[in-house]
C-alpha cells in the first residue's frame, strides 16, 4: 500500500515538474534570464577579446602563489593514510604498536578511535553537497572496497608518518565481493540517472527503421575506467581555530565543501572556513573526498594543524574516476543520408555507494535530428572505488563511440562524413524540441575543413610515407551551457574609483580571474588596474562549482546582479544635484568609470564624484543570480569539428598524432589567449583518451594494478603535435557576455577524430579505448 501511494505521489510530483517545464517552455524570451541580450554583447569596452595574459602568472613563476598543501601553520603535523588490501569484509585485528613507537608519530588513527561523525553527504542529493562517497568513515570494521582508507598517521615530519604508516597491521574477515563487469550485469542492471533525470527515452520506433532503413550500422564500443591525474595532488591544510575549521584545500566547490565538513562534523556552516585561491587542476576530481575529513578529525584528536597530501597512489586509491563503458550505436539512414533512427545503448559500472554513472548517451539527446531516437544507459554495480566527474563526464566517451559510428556510416555509404552529418544537423533539440539560443556548427565544420585542408584526404590505406599510413579522421565536439543555481556575487565601490569583486568561485588554471576581471572592467565602465577579482573562500557570497563548464555564466549572471544593484544604490546617492537625476536604473548604464544615461550620454556622472558628493568611502552591494530557466527554455549547447591527422607505423603499430585541428562554435570569447589554452588542454586530455589512459583494474582481486604516472600513461611533449585552435566567436543571444563555457568541449570529439583517422591511415576500425598498438598489428 505504502508503495503504491509513494508512487502516485512521485507521479503527481512529476507532473508538477512536467507542467513547470512547459510553462518556462512557452514563457515570453523576456520573461527569461538571458532573454534580453545582455548589453555587453554590443557595447565594446576594450577588455573582452582581448588576449590578457594570465593576472596570477607571475606569482606562479615566483612560486609565490601558496597551493593547499604550502600554508605552514605552527605545530602542524604531516599525515600519511593506509589503505585497505582486500574489496569487502571486516577488519578483526588492528595492531598500532609498532607505528606508534616510531619517533615523531603524534596519532594513530583508526576505526578504534576516530571521532563521531557523519556521512559526506553525496553530491547532488542537495543543492550543496560535495562529496563522491556515501559511506562512513572510519566510523565501524566494514571495508567496502580495495584502497578504501583504514588508517591515518600523524607525525612531526612526512617521513616520519609515511614510515609508520607502513608498519600498520590490520587482519580482515572477507566476504564475497563482484568484481568484475560480467558478473556485475549478470546480476542485474538498472537504468542510470544523472542530474535527477532517468538516462532513458524512446521517440518513435527507432528498432523498426533499424530493420527496414537501406543503410545501416550497429556496432559496439568499449572504454576503460580512467583515473584522475590534475599535476597538484589532492591536499589539504587544517586546522581547528575552536569551534571554527579552517580549510585550505585545493577545491572546486569551496562553499559546498564549507556545507558537507559542517554536515560532517555537526557544526554550523559558518564554522567552517574553506579557501582555495589556486588549485593545480581540477577536471572533476577536486571535490570533497575523505581525506580533507580524515585530516580535519585528525586535527580534531591531536590538537594541532594538519597537512595532508595525497600520494600519486593515494589519489587513485581514494578519489573517484571516470568509469568503464560499453556502448552499443546503431543508426539508419536514408539513401541521401537522412537519419531515420539513432540508438544510443550500453552499460556502465559504478561502485554501490555513489550515484555516478558516465553519461555517456548525453552527446546523442542533442548532436543530430533523426526520424527516431532512442537511449538508455544501464548501471551494474561493482566494488571498487567511486566513480566521479572527470572532465566532460558523458560526452568525451560517448563521442567517441557515436562519432565513430557516424563514421562508419559515411564509409558504408560512401559519403563524405562532414557532409552526412550537417545533412543531420537539428532544427530544434532532438528532445525537447526547444529552439537553439545559438548553433553554428555547420560553420566551425567549413571553417575547420578549409583550414585543415580536408579535401585533401585520401581513400583509407591511400597514403604512404615510408613505413607510415597517414590518414585524417574528423568528428564532432559537443558540450551543452549549463548553469547551477546559487550564483551570487559583491562588489565593493571605493571612492577612489575602483572597485573589488567577490564570489565564492575557483581558478584552477583555467584564467577564471583574468577574464572575469576583464568582464568586470567592461560591465563597470572602468580600466583593468581598477578592478580586483576576489575568488576562492567559502565566506564570500554565491555556491558555484567550477564543473559542468558552468562557472563563466554563473559568475556571469551573478556580476550583472550585482552591478544592477550598484546602479540603483549609486543613483539614490547621486541625489538631485548630479546629471544622473530623476533616472531609472533601466535607464543608466556604466561607462567611462561612471554611470550615464544610455541614449543621452553627456549626463554621466563618475563614481569619484558621486561617492565624494554623498561622502561615502565605499559603496557596498550583493546581487543573486536569476534561476537558470534558460536553460529549459532554449536548446544551449555548444559544438566544435575536431580534425585529426594521424601517421600509423605498419611495422610496430605505433600511432603518431601529426596535426590537430578544434574549430569550435561555443559563443563569443572572452580572452582568446586563456581559451586557446583551455581548448589545447582539452584535446591533449582527448588524445591521452585516445591512444594512452587506461586505469588497470584486476578483476580477481578488485584492486587498481596502475596506481602511478609510470604505468597509467598520459600524453607528455612528445606526443602532443602543433595544435590549431580556431572560432566562430559568435556571440549566444540568451548567454551572459554571449558566452557558453568552454572547460570541457576540447576533450569531446578527439578519440573519435583520432580513431577515425586511423581507419584513414590503415582500413583497421579500433571500438575499444585506449587504441594502443597491439590492437593494429
Ligand atoms: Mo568538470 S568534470 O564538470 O570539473
Amino acid at each position: 500500500m505504502s508503495n503504491i501511494l509513494e508512487d502516485a505521489k512521485d507521479a503527481v510530483q512529476g507532473l508538477v515538474q512536467m507542467a513547470k517545464q512547459r510553462a518556462v517552455q512557452l514563457a515570453p524570451d523576456s520573461f527569461i534570464p538571458g532573454g534580453r541580450p545582455d548589453p555587453l554583447i554590443r557595447e565594446q569596452h576594450g577588455n573582452i577579446g582581448k588576449p590578457l595574459s594570465r593576472l596570477d602568472g607571475p606569482l606562479k613563476v615566483r612560486g609565490a602563489a601558496p597551493f593547499a598543501a604550502e600554508f605552514p601553520l605552527d605545530g602542524m603535523l604531516y599525515a600519511s593514510i593506509a589503505f585497505s588490501s582486500v574489496v569487502k569484509g571486516r577488519i578483526t585485528r588492528v595492531d598500532t604498536s609498532a607505528a606508534e613507537a616510531v619517533p615523531g608519530v603524534a596519532l594513530v588513527m583508526t576505526h578504534l578511535n576516530a571521532p563521531k561523525m557523519a556521512n559526506v553527504p553525496l553530491f547532488m542529493t542537495q543543492p550543496k553537497a560535495a562529496g563522491g562517497i556515501d559511506l562512513p568513515i572510519m566510523q565501524d570494521d566494514r571495508v567496502h572496497w580495495s584502497g578504501q582508507p583504514i588508517g591515518l598517521v600523524l607525525a612531526e615530519t612526512q617521513e616520519s608518518a609515511d614510515h609508520a604508516r607502513s608498519l600498520l597491521r590490520f587482519e580482515y574477515a572477507t566476504e564475497a565481493s563482484v568484481t568484475s563487469f560480467a558478473a556485475a550485469k549478470a546480476k542485474g542492471t538498472e537504468t542510470g540517472q544523472f542530474m535527477g533525470q532517468p538516462l532513458k527515452m524512446d521517440k518513435g520506433d527507432a528498432d523498426k527503421a533499424l530493420a527496414t532503413s537501406p543503410h545501416t550500422v550497429d556496432r559496439t564500443y568499449t572504454t576503460p575506467r580512467h583515473s584522475h591525474n590534475a599535476i597538484e595532488l589532492h591536499a589539504c591544510t587544517v586546522a581547528w581555530e575552536g569551534d571554527t575549521l579552517r580549510v585550505h584545500d585545493a577545491s572546486q566547490l569551496v562553499s559546498h565543501t564549507a556545507w558537507s565538513l559542517g554536515q560532517v562534523f555537526g557544526i554550523e556552516e559558518e564554522q567552517v572556513h574553506v579557501t582555495s585561491p589556486f588549485v593545480g587542476g581540477g577536471f572533476g576530481g577536486k571535490c570533497l573526498w575523505w581525506h580533507q575529513v580524515l585530516a580535519a578529525a585528525g586535527a580534531r584528536l591531536s590538537g594541532r594543524p594538519v597537512r595532508l597530501m595525497l600520494s600519486r597512489e593515494g589519489v587513485y586509491r581514494i578519489v573517484g574516476g571516470r568509469t568503464s563503458t560499453e556502448q552499443r550505436v546503431a543508426i539508419a539512414a536514408q539513401a541521401d543520408g537522412t537519419f531515420d533512427a539513432l540508438l544510443h545503448t550500453g552499460t556502465v559500472v559504478i561502485s554501490p555507494h555513489n550515484a555516478m554513472p558516465e553519461p555517456f548517451i548525453l552527446p546523442v539527446m542533442s548532436a543530430y535530428s533523426s526520424g527516431s531516437l532512442k537511449f538508455d544507459l544501464e548501471v551494474a554495480t561493482v566494488d571498487m572505488l567511486a566513480n566521479t566527474f572527470m572532465r566532460a563526464p558523458g560526452e568525451a566517451v560517448g563521442t567517441f563511440a557515436l562519432e565513430s559510428a557516424v563514421d562508419e556510416l559515411a564509409v558504408e555509404m560512401g559519403m563524405d562524413p562532414i557532409e552526412l552529418r550537417l545533412k543531420n544537423e537539428p532544427e530544434t533539440d532532438p528532445v525537447t524540441g526547444a529552439p537553439p539560443s545559438q548553433r553554428d556548427t555547420e560553420k566551425a565544420y567549413r571553417d575547420g575543413a578549409e583550414r585543415f585542408g580536408w579535401s585533401k584526404r585520401g581513400a583509407p590505406g591511400e597514403r604512404r610515407e615510408g613505413e607510415w599510413q597517414i590518414g585524417m579522421g574528423v568528428a564532432t565536439a559537443t558540450y551543452p551551457y549549463h548553469r547551477m543555481p546559487g550564483g551570487a556575487a559583491r562588489m565593493i565601490l571605493s571612492r577612489g574609483g575602483a572597485v573589488i569583486v567577490e564570489i565564492a568561485a575557483h581558478e584552477m588554471g583555467m584564467g577564471t580571474m583574468t577574464a572575469h576581471t576583464q568582464v568586470v572592467a567592461d560591465r563597470l565602465g572602468l580600466p583593468l588596474d581598477k578592478v580586483e577579482f576576489r575568488y576562492g573562500d567559502s565566506f564570500q557570497p554565491g555556491v558555484v562549482l567550477a564543473g559542468g563548464s558552468q562557472q563563466t555564466a554563473s559568475i556571469g549572471f551573478s556580476v550583472i546582479a550585482a552591478h544592477r544593484e550598484l546602479v540603483s544604490e549609486l543613483l539614490k546617492l547621486a541625489g538631485n544635484d548630479s546629471p544622473l537625476a530623476g533616472l531609472k536604473a533601466e535607464e543608466v548604464g556604466s561607462v567611462d568609470g561612471g554611470l550615464a544615461k544610455l541614449d543621452e550620454p553627456e549626463r554621466h556622472e563618475s563614481y569619484v564624484s558621486i561617492l565624494s558628493r554623498a561622502q561615502r568611502d565605499e559603496l557596498v552591494v550583493e546581487g543573486s543570480a536569476p534561476p537558470p530557466l534558460e536553460l529549459q527554455h532554449w536548446s544551449m549547447h555548444s559544438h566544435g569539428a575536431m580534425f585529426c591527422e594521424v601517421a600509423v607505423s605498419v611495422i610496430t603499430g605505433e600511432v603518431r598524432v601529426r596535426r590537430f585541428l578544434g574549430s569550435f562554435d561555443c559563443g563569443r570569447i572572452l580572452n582568446p589567449k586563456t581559451a586557446m589554452s583551455q581548448f589545447r588542454g582539452g584535446i591533449i586530455m582527448g588524445l591521452g583518451l585516445a591512444l594512452m589512459e587506461e586505469t588497470q583494474f584486476d578483476e580477481r582481486l578488485g584492486r587498481i594494478m596502475n596506481p602511478s604516472l609510470a604505468e597509467y600513461h598520459v600524453p607528455v611533449h612528445m606526443d602532443v603535435p602543433e595544435i590549431e585552435v580556431i572560432w566562430t566567436d559568435i556571440p549566444d543571444p540568451h548567454a551572459p557576455m554571449g558566452a557558453r563555457g568552454i572547460g570541457e568541449i576540447g576533450i569531446t570529439g578527439v578519440a573519435a577524430a583520432v580513431a577515425n583517422a586511423i581507419y584513414n591511415a590503415t582500413g583497421k576500425r579500433i571500438r575499444d579505448l585506449p587504441i594502443t598498438l597491439d590492437k593494429l598489428m
